[in-house]
């Protein structure tokens, strides 16, 4: 079993880092918060923002949940949304998923999992919006690849239909939106290029 003392022997020696190397460190940020970034990425242990990107503490600002969903009744999330949007003012969004992300294979199949099987559903829902071209890949394993693909995609999507991303850009604040995958083999982050920037790259019907 987890020894929690080692836990905060950990958090010691790691303190201690920190201060040694900057000792104002800590005393900063207790009066500053103001990250540029907003990372909403899956609760996976194995894909932690600071770490992947190489930031420290007060560097970015973090959502995280089974398979990096953003739904649009989803309070949590839109909440950390529009505190990092309309007061911290971050610049970007990078909504990560990652290869081999448990969430996507679980709705990519059939078992039941339990309440998570609801939240799970609206990956299905991507992959039936996309069922011909899924289906045209022959290898399992790339057509699960695909659909972590594609699950950034419509997270990036939906966080663009919100009214609080819409008012921003209308207010003319600058405001980029990205979708990134990580592979857990070898710990490398990729951007899949469908970066939104304003209001005419979304959808007619979901504009405001
Ligand atoms: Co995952």
């Amino acid at each position: 079993m987890l020894k929690i003392e080692r836990l905060f022997e950990n958090n010691r020696a790691w303190a201690r880092q920190h201060t040694n190397a900057d000792p104002q460190f800590f005393s900063r940020l207790t009066t500053l918060q103001s990250p540029k970034l907003l990372w909403i990425g899956c609760a996976d242990s194995r894909v932690p923002a600071n770490e992947i990107l190489g930031l420290a503490p007060g560097e970015v600002f973090v959502h995280r949940n089974v398979a990096n969903l953003v739904i649009h009744s989803d309070m949590n999330c839109l909440s950390v949304i529009q505190y990092a949007v309309e007061i911290l003012k971050v610049e970007h969004i990078i909504l990560c998923g990652h290869y081999g992300c448990g969430g996507v294979r679980a709705a990519y199949g059939h078992t039941q999992f339990g309440l998570i099987d609801n939240w799970l559903r609206n990956i299905k829902d991507t992959y039936a919006r996309h069922n011909d071209e899924l289906a045209r890949i022959m290898e399992d394993d790339t057509r699960e690849d695909r659909l972590c693909e594609l699950n950034v995609l419509a997270q990036v999507e939906s966080i663009c239909h919100t009214t609080i991303l819409q008012n921003a850009w209308a207010r003319g604040q600058q405001l980029e939106v990205h979708g990134f995958i990580y592979r857990l083999q070898d710990g490398l982050l990729h951007d899949l290029a469908v970066s939104i920037t304003g209001s005419e790259q979304i959808q007619d019907i979901y504009r405001m």
